[in-house]
């Protein structure tokens, strides 16, 4: 089991990595501190909320991941995969399983609330994986 654990585990580094890497590299200069000036509390309100969830579900980590995966393997990092309704890519078959919706939810309405308009669900899936 352990194995099959660890094997899963590498598997997963090996192959989102480098994908994550190449997608990186493709983005529009998105790093940390990237929102300093147009909302700097961003960062610290990502992880506070990240960091509060995690300690009531631990699980939503690679859930998290796996979401935030989804996401960039059709056509980039871009949030497609939050969008709700029939037809998108959060409907299809193969997605069906995905969570943490919510948690993007969440920062994206505090977020709203203090810098409407500014921050991507895109960027807050990513700064919250990360
Ligand atoms: C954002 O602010 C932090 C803290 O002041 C600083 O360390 C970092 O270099 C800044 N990043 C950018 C991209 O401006």
């Amino acid at each position: 089991m352990a194995l099959i654990r660890s094997f899963l585990c590498s598997f997963m580094i090996l192959t989102i990595l480098p994908i994550y890497h190449l997608v990186s590299v493709n983005g529009q200069g998105t790093q940390p501190g990237f929102y300093n000036l147009t909302c700097p509390l961003v960062e610290t309100i990502v992880l506070t909320s990240t960091t509060a969830r995690f300690l009531l579900q631990p699980n939503i980590a690679p859930g998290l991941l796996k979401l935030h995966y989804s996401d960039c393997f059709v056509e980039g990092c871009d949030g497609s995969v939050l969008i709700s309704g029939p037809g998108t890519e959060r409907t299809a078959d193969v997605n069906r399983n995905l969570r943490g919706f919510d948690v993007i939810n969440d920062i994206k309405t505090q977020l709203e609330f203090l810098c409407p308009g500014v921050v991507s669900c895109a960027d807050i899936l990513a700064l919250a994986v990360r």
